[in-house]
């Protein structure tokens, strides 16, 4: 019976790829999960949401919900080496669980439209950086640096032609890479850049540390204030968690069907997790020692990143030469997580509707690209439009990370912990035996059974009032 499984899965896994190793599979689950979450909207995040509690709600849920849906997603791909919808087919599921992988592709785009014009910035800021714009910043007052910066994000953002080509070179550079169809590049290059980008991370550290806002930055970051953990906090926390490490919607079901056969995937997700984490929390604390040093707002929004890592390279020897390395390095994370994000679609569409797999790619990205140009800039024909008290890039944001991915990872949960059989996931999970870790298993199905849900429908029914 095994076997014939087994036999299944190679024949229908020839035209498959995979990816070569376990380090290239971990580096790869890296590459998607470390990204703008982490350098970009962590820091804005925490900033809004009033620092430590909203950190501790945020390991909180990496732990009880997060890890929980990525073992179960690696789980669903590698069982099946199939794209999100295609698996639910494979596993012989009611085709109402379908709609996980439809949620999923649905949130890939809305997440992209408003990831890319994000990723434009930082594509258009090494560009500054190379021009020399943060050149003058070390010779002015601690008040003018702040507002000298400010100005520079505000215009980045609101001019009317430039947000919009550089978010077209953002796509165009994911397009390019998916069409040369460099797994193995892929693989190769996140193998060396991630270890770069974490110690430029560490330099940043190291120098905010040293300034004299540090203190408080490193209060406003880990020190927790219970009465600042409400209902919309915990579910900006809960759909964080779920973005930060891609899942919820099948971007880990995607790449659980490349993953080798003796990969173990509890620790994967694991080892994921916390170097995942661990960058955000290094990232939290480059920030916002900056903030309290300059006297900025740690709530400022979205332009957080872009007002402060100038500032603090303009503090360091070669600090132009190391701001131009970081928002590379930046936007190759930013490259590598929107790999993942149009792998979803394009997988889809190539073996669901048996497209090939350039067309897909193209589609994609031009749908990617149309929406997201008419609607998630300020100077966009839609940019002025707010629906539900949000403009696009908000709303867009909020579908995605506040809705698509807690209900995706809600029926994920349901669907691996209470409609698949025991023996299956412990088959799948053990490497068929190979592995002794039957007790891991155990406890994760225990916390997916009951835990993960119960805590997404507890976050949720509070979230809209309910209870
Ligand atoms: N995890 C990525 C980041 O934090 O930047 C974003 C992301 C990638 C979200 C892939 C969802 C996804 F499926």
């Amino acid at each position: 019976m095994f076997y014939i499984k087994d036999n299944k899965r190679n024949l229908t896994d020839e035209k498959r790829e995979t990816f070569s190793s376990g380090l290239a599979v971990f580096f790869a689950t890296l590459g998607s999960a470390v990204g703008l979450g982490n350098i970009w909207k962590f820091p804005t995040l925490v900033g809004m949401n009033g620092g430590g509690a909203f950190v501790l709600v945020y390991f909180i849920c990496i732990l009880l919900l997060g890890i929980p849906v990525m073992i179960s997603e690696f789980y669903i791909g590698r069982s099946t080496r199939s794209n999100p919808v295609g698996a639910f087919n494979k596993l012989k599921a009611k085709p109402f669980w379908k709609i996980i992988g439809y949620l999923g592709v649905s949130g890939a785009l809305f997440i992209m439209f408003f990831y890319s014009a994000v990723a434009g910035w930082v594509y258009s800021y090494i560009f500054k950086a190379i021009k020399g714009d943060f050149l003058n910043i070390s010779s002015l007052s601690i008040h003018q640096a702040g507002e000298t910066v400010s100005s520079i994000f505000e215009s980045t953002v609101g001019a009317s032609i430039s947000p919009i080509i550089w978010q077209a070179i953002a796509l165009a550079v994911v397009g390019i890479i998916l069409f040369a169809g460099v797994k193995n590049g892929i693989e190769k290059i996140t193998k060396t850049l991630m270890p770069l980008l974490f110690t430029l991370i560490i330099i940043i550290c190291i120098r905010s540390l040293t300034l004299e806002g540090a203190r408080d930055g490193l209060s406003f970051l880990f020190k927790v204030d219970f009465s600042k953990i409400t209902p919309s906090v915990l579910l900006s926390a809960l759909g964080l968690a779920f973005f930060k490490l891609s899942v919820g919607m099948g971007t880990m079901i995607t790449y659980g069907s490349y993953f080798t056969e003796n990969n173990n995937l509890i620790n994967t997700s694991f080892k994921v997790a916390f170097s995942d984490t661990l960058v955000s929390i290094l990232v939290g604390m480059a920030i916002f020692p900056v903030v309290f040093t300059f006297g900025l707002e740690p709530g400022a929004g979205p332009g957080l990143l872009f007002n402060t890592i100038p500032l603090v390279f303009s503090k360091i020897p070669f600090g132009n030469v190391l701001l131009i390395a970081f928002f590379l390095l930046t936007a190759f994370a930013a490259t590598m997580a929107m790999l993942s994000l149009v792998e979803v679609p394009v997988v889809f569409m190539a073996e669901e509707w048996d497209l090939d797999r350039k067309k897909s790619v193209i589609i994609t990205l031009l749908i990617m690209f149309i929406v997201g140009v008419l609607t998630v800039h300020p100077s966009s024909i839609f940019g002025h439009i707010t629906l539900f008290g949000k403009n696009f890039f908000d709303l867009f944001d909020f579908i995605s990370s506040n809705l698509i991915l807690p209900i995706g990872g809600f029926l994920i949960a349901i669907f691996v912990g209470h409609k698949t059989k025991k023996a299956d996931i412990i088959k799948e999970l053990s490497n068929n035996g190979e592995l002794d870790n039957s007790n891991k298993i155990n406890i994760y199905i225990t916390i997916l059974k009951y835990i993960t849900p119960l805590l997404l429908i507890i976050v949720f029914l509070n979230s809209i009032g309910i209870i």
